[in-house]
């Protein structure tokens, strides 16, 4: 493994939570890339793994009292929150995510992260419920504000048998993180912008109704931290999606098609484009002001749409500061080749990447809305590129590298 973290100290944090077991996993993983990792393990978080565990990965005494006064003698919290270049919290409980959203300090380790001045990156793990209450997301909203880095969770089956957000990110994952945070930087992608779109939009009906499609977002997001990862300054624009922001990007979230190409307009100028959201074909004409009320005609409401802006093809079609490189989806269950050729000739974009919604199962595993799975086919000029199944991960990191080759190629003919 390479010696990305070579120098780097890591002050890693264990709260606690079944997930607690992994960060002895992401202890080895950071030693093995040549970081010092030191430990602070919650009251509750030595429920789930032990300092004996802990600090024989990471080779050091394991940090447990606020009040120890041998700690306080040895390396007090402020120097062990300074002396790290990274805090990272794995697992983080929505009760440590609570404290440190109102700057709450009664144990070492919420003592450490209000008395540091280092970057802090915290890798959630809770019950679905629990994430998705709304204390969780106002505290979300919050870290995230103050600039914590935040990575996962993931989606799968929990310890508790429920099933949905709120698997910790897994240890390769956080490390990936801590690289893209202290690693040398650069990347094939470093001084790039991207703008990556996904998700869903949502059409307002009146103030209480909208019309919206099932686009999941998985694909849009794990592009835009994909590219990230690259190097590349990312600012992903999303509709409303149940997933956390992906990692490294900058995220803006907007409603309507309209609200998300205004921010897209705004990022102009960028050097990639990548439409993935699902952006609703219509709008409505007359958005009334007032919640539409049943019975005060005698006749049902009608509907009346208008065409909403198409992204794509006003990226692609943009003079001047168009940019260098715009690609688009494009869903289809028959002729999926041919139409993407069409697509790309019509929108004038330079790639358009095909998902083949048509699979034998009826694209429950492969497709666009909600599976993990993706089969795409890559549509350019050049020809046609067809890749096998993969997990829209593995779509995405496929996709940037091409991306990356695409500019390297450029850089070299220029
Ligand atoms: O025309 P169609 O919706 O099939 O095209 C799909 C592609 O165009 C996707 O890349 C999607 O993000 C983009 N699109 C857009 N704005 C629209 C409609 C589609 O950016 N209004």
């Amino acid at each position: 493994m390479a010696e990305f973290l070579k120098d780097k100290r890591i002050l890693l944090i264990v709260s606690g939570g079944i997930a607690a077991y992994k960060s002895l996993e992401l202890v080895r993983l950071l030693t093995k890339s040549s970081a010092t990792v030191r430990a602070i393990l919650t009251s509750a978080g030595s429920e789930f793994v032990t300092p004996l565990s802990l600090g024989s990965l990471t080779g050091d005494r394991v940090y447990t009292d606020l009040f120890d006064l041998t700690d306080e003698a040895e390396m007090g919290h402020i120097e062990l929150s300074r002396d790290a270049d990274l805090l990272v919290v794995a697992p983080a409980t929505a009760d440590l995510m609570a404290k440190m959203a109102n700057g709450l300090c009664n144990d070492l380790a919420s003592t450490a992260l209000l008395a540091t001045d280092k970057p802090v990156l915290i890798a959630p793990a809770m019950n679905v419920r629990m994430w998705e209450h709304t204390a969780t997301r106002r505290n979300l909203a919050q870290l995230s504000g103050d600039g914590i880095h935040i990575i996962g969770p993931n989606e799968g089956d929990m310890a508790c048998g429920e099933f949905g957000f709120g698997r910790m990110a897994e240890p390769a994952e956080i490390l990936t993180a801590i690289e893209a945070l202290l690693g040398p930087g650069g990347g094939p992608l470093k001084g790039r912008k991207a703008l990556v779109t996904s998700g869903p939009t949502r059409e307002a009906i009146d103030p209480v109704r909208y019309l919206a499609n099932r686009s999941s977002g998985k694909q849009g997001h794990a592009i835009a931290a994909a590219l990230a990862r690259l190097g590349a300054d990312v600012t992903l624009v999303s509709g409303p999606v149940a997933i956390p922001d992906p990692f490294g990007a900058k995220t803006i979230h907007v409603e309507s098609a309209k609200e998300m190409l205004a921010a897209c307009q705004e990022l102009s100028p960028v050097d990639i484009a990548v439409c993935v959201a699902a952006v609703a074909d219509w709008g409505i004409a007359d958005l009334a002001g007032q919640k539409i009320k049943k019975g005060k005609s005698s006749t049902t409401p009608m509907l009346k749409l208008v065409e909403n802006p198409d992204i794509l093809a006003t990226l692609s079609n943009k003079s001047g500061n168009r940019p260098a490189l715009v690609i688009g989806f494009a869903a289809e269950t028959e002729n999926v080749i041919e139409h993407a050729r069409e697509k790309l000739a019509r929108k004038k974009c330079d790639w358009i990447i095909a998902n083949d919604v048509s699979l034998p199962d009826g694209g429950k595993r492969s497709g666009v809305m909600g599976s993990d799975h993706n089969r795409v086919h890559i549509v350019s000029g050049d020809g046609v590129d067809s890749w096998p199944e993969m997990t829209k991960a593995e779509v995405a990191a496929g996709l940037a590298a091409r991306i990356a080759e695409q500019f390297n190629t450029q850089d070299s003919e220029q």
